[in-house]
């Protein structure tokens, strides 16, 4: 067992799966498209935009953000810094989630949110060292239709840029109406998540690999509130997509990560990838999340090797790309260990 330095483990490379557009903005960003789009901006400097004490508070903030929106060009640019601010933290891979539900009802077209949000991806493949695909999320507050007309639009777009169908926003609402636009993704091919047991019930994670054909569950944080629950996700290795930070911060579900169940899950088997959800809005990146669970959880640096390694397992991405990125993410292990005048892993992983 070798002991993990924070310095250490935000420098691994990284797989990150949970992360929303909006809430990884910047917010100077933000303050400019608000001004250039004559949206009111509510505060002077915009480092106060992002404080709030729960899942409601942020989702009006969540509401600002998505209102200072409005061109192509401005979805290109959040996508494009947010991948620029990854690279920062280490990721190599992200498949990311954009929730067109909030500008739609501000008269925003999502073929206009999708023409910027995916030249942004092009772009950053190309001139950007990080890997990305993007999911959908619909808004769980604006019901059935607008679900299912979400994975109609998703479901004709180019398949390597749009890889799945999720759902955010609250989870107190009557989620059986969402059974017809997960069935529409399901025949269009697209990959299926949900948020679910963030701050709602395990129940709503149950009716996600249960009745919607979810292959992954983001969040998932009341997952072990179910022991049945849990053997079959364990059994069938369906990856729980885990914000522990963001549980503390948005959801207020925990009062700090080392009361958070995230390491219960690993224990038992489950593949709970770690995750930032909103590095912009929170502050807080994927390489400050790892720093958190090594001094949580007392973690060592072959435990959060394998834990940078299941978001290879736990991605969308085609098979020889996940076998090359596994390639890459132990050769960058043993160049690290070597840095650190440590022995390079022993057949790990
Ligand atoms: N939960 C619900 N809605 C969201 C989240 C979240 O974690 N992040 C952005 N929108
Ligand atoms: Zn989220």
């Amino acid at each position: 067992m070798t002991v993990a330095t924070e310095e250490h483990v935000r420098r691994l490379p990284k797989v990150e799966l949970h992360c929303h557009i909006e809430g990884a903005s910047r917010a100077g960003t933000i303050k400019e498209l608000a001004q250039a789009n004559g949206v009111t901006f509510p505060v002077d400097d915009p480092a106060d935009l992002y404080h709030f004490t729960d899942l409601n508070q942020f989702l009006d903030i969540y509401a600002v953000v998505c209102a200072s929106l409005q061109t192509a060009d401005d979805f290109h640019r959040i996508t494009y810094e947010c991948l620029e601010d990854a690279v920062e933290a280490g990721v190599r891979y992200r498949e990311m989630f954009f929730s067109p539900g909030f500008v739609i009802k501000l008269g925003v077209p999502v073929s206009t949110v999708w023409a910027g949000v995916s030249a942004a991806v092009i772009d950053a493949r190309a001139d950007l060292d990080i890997g990305c695909r993007m999911i959908l999320d619909f808004d769980k507050p604006s019901g059935g239709g607008h679900a299912l007309e979400m994975a109609d639009f998703a479901g004709a777009q180019d398949r390597d840029l749009l890889i799945g169908m999720g759902a955010d926003s609250v989870e107190r609402v009557d989620h059986r109406p969402f059974a017809a636009a997960y069935e529409s993704a399901g025949r269009h091919g697209l990959k299926r998540t949900m948020h679910a047991g963030e701050d709602g019930p395990s129940d709503n994670i149950a009716l996600a690999v249960r009745e919607f054909g979810c292959e992954r569950v983001d969040h998932g944080f009341r997952l072990l509130d179910d022991p049945e629950l849990t053997a079959e996700i364990i059994d069938r290795r369906i990856p729980l997509t885990v914000c522990p930070t963001s549980n503390v911060m948005i959801a207020n579900v925990v009062p700090d990560v080392a009361s958070h169940p995230y390491a219960r899950q690993r224990e038992l088997g489950v593949l709970a990838t770690l995750n930032s959800d909103d590095p912009g809005m929170m502050r807080f990146d994927v390489a400050d999340e790892y720093a958190a669970v090594v001094g949580a959880f007392d973690y060592s640096l072959e435990e959060m090797e394998q834990i940078s390694l299941d978001g290879i397992t736990a991605c969308w991405a085609p098979d020889d790309e996940k076998a090359a990125l596994r390639s890459r993410f132990e050769a960058e292990f043993d160049q690290l260990r070597s840095s650190y005048g440590l022995p390079a892993r022993n057949g790990a992983g």
